[in-house]
């Protein structure tokens, strides 16, 4: 079984990534950036609580989103395997996925991490604002993503290289060939 978190920073192709490996190893898929999003557009009670802090690039609390991943997870019994896109996100997140792991009896068989220079990043996430309607694709709330993911998010690379989980993968070049990276990981797995 395989349960696989992808990561990277905003706009590193996790969500376009993700959508080939499911497909391709049947996993059963879990966005919280995407939940939050439709949270938010059904207006529902977490949507409303988070809806301000998202549109500017801050992260939703971890309360909230291990609220969601342990629904995710409890509703998804006869999964095949995971993937996790956009979670962990903090060290504590990673802890409590720890936890998750232990109480539903599944096993963390890698984090891949696409690694994509901030330029790019920027440039895919402006380019995508123009056609998205995601509130947080503009520059002043990208550049606050990148304050995030560099504060909060990064070290959660270090909890997973301590744990010889950690597969760096080279996020530049086509969709594909990038796609041909991550499955030579995982045939690794
Ligand atoms: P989330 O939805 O996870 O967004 P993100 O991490 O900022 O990343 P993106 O979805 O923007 O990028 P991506 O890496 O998926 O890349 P994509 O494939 O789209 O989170 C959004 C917000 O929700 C967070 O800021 C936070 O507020 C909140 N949140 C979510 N999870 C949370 C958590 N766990 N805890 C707390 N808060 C949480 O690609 C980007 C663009 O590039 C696309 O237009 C794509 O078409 C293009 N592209 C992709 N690959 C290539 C390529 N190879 N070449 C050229 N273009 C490419
Ligand atoms: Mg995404």
């Amino acid at each position: 079984m395989l349960n696989i978190i992808i990561f990277g920073p905003p706009g590193a192709g996790k969500g376009t990534q993700s959508e080939f490996i499911k497909e391709k190893y049947n996993l059963t898929y879990i966005s919280t950036g995407q939940i939050l999003r439709n949270e938010m557009a059904a207006e529902t009670e977490i949507g409303l609580k988070v809806k301000e802090i998202i549109s500017q690039g801050g992260l939703a609390s971890d309360e909230i989103v291990a609220e969601i991943i342990e629904k995710f997870i409890a509703s998804h019994a006869d999964a095949n395997g995971f993937l996790f896109d956009g979670y962990p996100r903090t060290v504590k997140q990673a802890e409590i996925l720890d936890e998750l792991f232990r109480k539903y009896n599944l096993s963390l068989s890698g984090v891949l991490s696409l690694e994509v220079p901030e330029d790019i990043l920027v440039e895919r996430m402006l380019e995508r604002g123009k056609t998205s309607g995601r509130a947080d694709d503009n520059i002043d709330s990208i550049r606050h993503r990148f304050v995030e993911y560099d504060q909060k998010t990064k070290p959660v690379l270090d909890f997973y290289q301590n744990k010889n989980a950690l597969y760096p993968i080279h996020g530049v070049g086509t969709i594909e060939e990038i796609f041909n990276n991550i499955c030579e990981v995982i045939e690794r797995l």
